[in-house]
């Protein structure tokens, strides 16, 4: 649902907009394709920059009547100038700050000589932040209206260059977007089995899709995973998406995603305020379905499977009841204290399947697992549990390249008397301490030779605040950072 259904790329301004869009540093200067043979465009810019104090500083934009005379009616023009260069050179951001800017017109915007990978990076802001999750408003807001026959062109020396660059960014952006709409949709429309439904059409990009249904999840064992669905009117469903763009003989890597398409707590039921949040606790799942999109509609030269479990924790007659006993497909059992803990039931068996099934390289799970990680690091980093130093250092690198940032926390053997249980080989909740650690030490107990991290999104896949790559609840995270990875570790 990005609003804007394409940027164009192009050599220079064409179809006369009634917009445009550029850029300049302190110095003023715009790029010389839009003021050469123009000085008094240059001239007239400075004028109203010196009268309005607009100083091309990186955060600021000045928005302008062109003089009679001119091929246009507005000049928006952002400043780049920043003590931190990360700033000046975001162009992923620049581009988000462009569509904040135009809010719905069509525009040109002209980066003269800015690299081909900016100019698709440019882009990619553009249309992330375009993106609005409306369906369900039946009336038009002026918004709505307008944005519909929204065209956006970049003009730059590299057009040509950046086309090409588009397209692989493009598949990026639209699997983040796949996870955003995943994470917006409410839980009556998004059960367990349309989910089901949606990644099945992942198949027309070439990616693999297996569904399993309860039937085959108890012939398997995934006892863990079936007792949270009891309770629910929704059939629990496994999803095994598969994209085999590497060799034969490349070991896939594997991507495992918590799907509660909502978590009522169960029998230990949260309470009522802000419970409506819960239809995004399948946060995890979103974004392993949306790097699946990613990676295919990008055509990543990797042998990547994706797991998702999807579940709905109600609490029904059949419901689970604290003290109930299940046994997990590893064969360990696990007593139920509180069946609101249910993602880390889900994921432990979607562990032990996996690295028993794929044989994978390495296993990432996400999942919006606990909210004392929105305690600990709030909105702006994931929390990442590891047991391996490389992996977590691979990851760390991908969260700063792609701005999807992860933070290392602890896993120890230390913390394991937490979950020991009196009835059953471990409970499914620590206590009132290190909620976050307890629930990363319960999964870590269904991994065993394979190099593994959790990444806890609870406070990174909704609700964050806004960005300027994004203005929806659910952001979509995972997709960029999963998809750095990938692109940056582990291709040919
Ligand atoms: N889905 C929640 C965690 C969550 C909370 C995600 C807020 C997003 C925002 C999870 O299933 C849960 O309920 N966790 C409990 C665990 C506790 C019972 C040990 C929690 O965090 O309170
Ligand atoms: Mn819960
Ligand atoms: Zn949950």
């Amino acid at each position: 649902m990005s609003h804007l259904s394409d940027v164009t790329f192009h050599k220079k301004i064409s179809g006369s907009p009634k917009i445009v869009v550029t850029v300049c540093a302190d110095d003023l200067a715009l790029p010389a394709m839009l003021v050469d043979g123009r000085a008094d465009l240059q001239a007239f810019f400075e004028k109203a920059a010196g009268a309005t104090g607009f100083d091309g500083t990186h955060g600021k934009t000045i928005n302008l009547v062109t003089p009679g005379g001119a091929e246009f009616d507005r000049l928006i023009v952002l400043g780049l100038t920043s003590k931190d260069d990360d700033d000046a050179t975001n162009w992923l951001n620049i581009g988000g700050q462009m569509m904040g800017a135009l809010s719905g017109d069509s525009a040109s915007i002209v980066l003269g000589e800015v690299a081909a990978a900016d100019m698709s990076s440019c882009a990619k802001g553009l249309y992330l932040r375009s993106y609005k999750f409306n369906k369900y408003k039946t009336k038009e807001d002026d918004d709505k209206s307008k944005v519909k026959s929204q065209k956006i062109g970049i003009v730059g020396v590299a057009f040509e260059e950046a086309k090409k660059l588009w397209t692989t960014d493009r598949a990026v952006a639209d699997g983040t977007i796949f996870a955003r709409n995943l994470v917006n949709e409410p839980a009556n429309i998004l059960t367990t089995t349309e989910f089901a439904e949606r990644l099945k059409e992942l198949g027309e990009l070439g990616v693999d899709v297996q569904v399993l249904d309860e039937k085959a999840l108890g012939k398997i064992g995934m006892h863990a995973l079936l007792g949270v669905g009891q309770g629910s009117a929704m059939p629990s469903r496994v999803v095994v998406m598969r994209w085999n763009g590497g060799k034969a003989k490349d070991q896939p890597l594997a991507f495992v995603g918590k799907g509660v398409v909502f978590d009522t707590g169960g029998i230990s039921i949260k309470p009522a305020g802000g419970m409506e949040d819960m239809k995004g606790d399948m946060g995890g799942a979103a974004a392993v379905s949306g790097l699946m999109k990613a990676l295919a509609g990008r055509k990543a030269k990797a042998n990547v499977v994706g797991i998702v479990g999807l579940v709905e924790n109600m609490p029904d007659g059949m419901a689970q009841r604290p003290g109930d006993i299940v046994t997990s497909l590893s064969g360990q059992t696990i007593e139920i204290i509180n069946t609101d803990a249910e993602g880390r039931l889900v994921l432990a068996d979607l562990l032990w399947y996996t690295e028993d099934t794929f044989k994978p390289k390495f296993m990432i799970n996400l999942a919006t697992l606990t909210g004392a990680i929105i305690v600990a690091l709030g909105n702006d980093h994931a929390g990442m549990f590891s047991n391996s130093d490389d992996l977590s250092a691979k990851l760390s690198m991908a969260g700063e390249a792609s701005e999807e940032l992860v933070w290392r926390m602890p896993l120890s053997k230390s913390y394991d008397k937490l979950i020991d249980s009196k009835f059953a080989d471990m409970k499914n909740t620590g206590g009132r301490w290190a909620g976050s650690v307890t629930a990363g030490q319960f999964l870590k107990r269904f991994v065993r030779d394979v190099d593994w991290a959790h990444l806890d999104i609870a406070g990174t896949a909704m609700g964050s605040p806004t960005t300027d790559i994004s203005h929806s609840w659910g952001s979509g995270f995972g997709v960029a950072l999963l998809n750095q990875l990938v692109a940056d570790q582990y291709e040919n």
